[in-house]
């Protein structure tokens, strides 16, 4: 089945108010129309960069979203808020939350749930640690945190749905998978799905890879039958390595 790949820029806790707008502009007059591209800033940028994109096509995304709707969450932002803002999907479960911030499979699925009922798509991040990937555990780890993840999710909503495979080891490290090991994970990932869900939900989820992707291996990773572009971190700060990740998603969509 053809899926349209997609390309996320996540950028963290980086940029300001002038560099991301200057970066949301350029990432707008690169996009074109056969990759789905989508950009996630920090959240006081959202609206300055929601502006910057207008009538691009790329997508406004935030990268965390609250499990609640509203009231005593000190720093918290809800769905209302980043609809408000424009924004029309979310990461969820991005490693630095679960490992870092300490996000449980748990909250990540009611983060998941609260996203799709509030109309915002979702993006859920998978992937193990290193340790794990020594103790051959990697499917396990992805399989855990999908089905944790996507517990009480419709077919319907899955066309909503995108997963991200970022072995939490290639993040930020200048290490990648290798191609036919990302492969891998990906196909099993998708084995998964049609477990869970069947055949076609499977086939139409787009599942990005994501752990030092740059222009340099973008094109042999998209290559992959079950690679359906990519999440991107530090690459994704800098236009014209983004617009080169874009294009060898781009041509992988021949
Ligand atoms: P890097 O591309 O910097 O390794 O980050 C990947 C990532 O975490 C994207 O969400």
């Amino acid at each position: 089945m053809a899926r349209t790949p997609y390309v996320g820029g996540n950028w963290k806790m980086n940029t300001n108010g002038v560099s991301g707008v200057e970066l949301a502009a350029n990432v707008a007059r690169a996009a074109d129309d056969a990759v789905q591209v989508a950009v996630f800033p920090p959240f006081p940028y959202l609206i300055r960069v929601g502006e910057a994109l207008a009538g691009s096509g790329v997508m406004l995304g935030a990268q965390d979203v609250s499990d609640q709707d509203d009231g005593a969450y000190t720093g918290e932002i809800s769905t209302a808020m980043l609809l408000d803002c424009g924004v029309k999907t979310v990461l969820v479960g991005h490693s630095e939350r679960r490992h870092v911030i300490g996000e449980s499979d748990e909250l990540c699925n009611s983060k998941v749930l609260k996203a799709l009922s509030a109309g915002l798509d979702v993006v859920l991040c998978v992937g193990e640690k290193l340790e794990e990937r020594e103790a051959g555990q990697t499917d396990a780890v992805n399989e855990r945190q999908i089905r944790a993840g996507l517990a009480g999710v419709s077919a319907a909503d899955m066309a909503r749905v995108t997963i991200a495979y970022e072995p939490v080891w290639a993040i930020g490290t200048g290490k990648t998978a290798t191609p036919a090991d990302a492969q891998d994970a990906h196909a099993k990932i998708r084995t998964l799905l049609a477990s869970m869900y069947d055949q076609s939900v499977a086939d139409g989820v787009r599942i990005q890879y994501g752990g030092s992707v740059k222009p340099a291996n973008a094109a042999e990773l998209f290559a992959c039958p079950d690679i359906d572009g990519g999440l991107i971190g530090g690459a994704s700060l800098k236009a014209d390595d983004f617009a080169a990740i874009c294009q060898a998603a781009t041509a992988s969509a021949v």
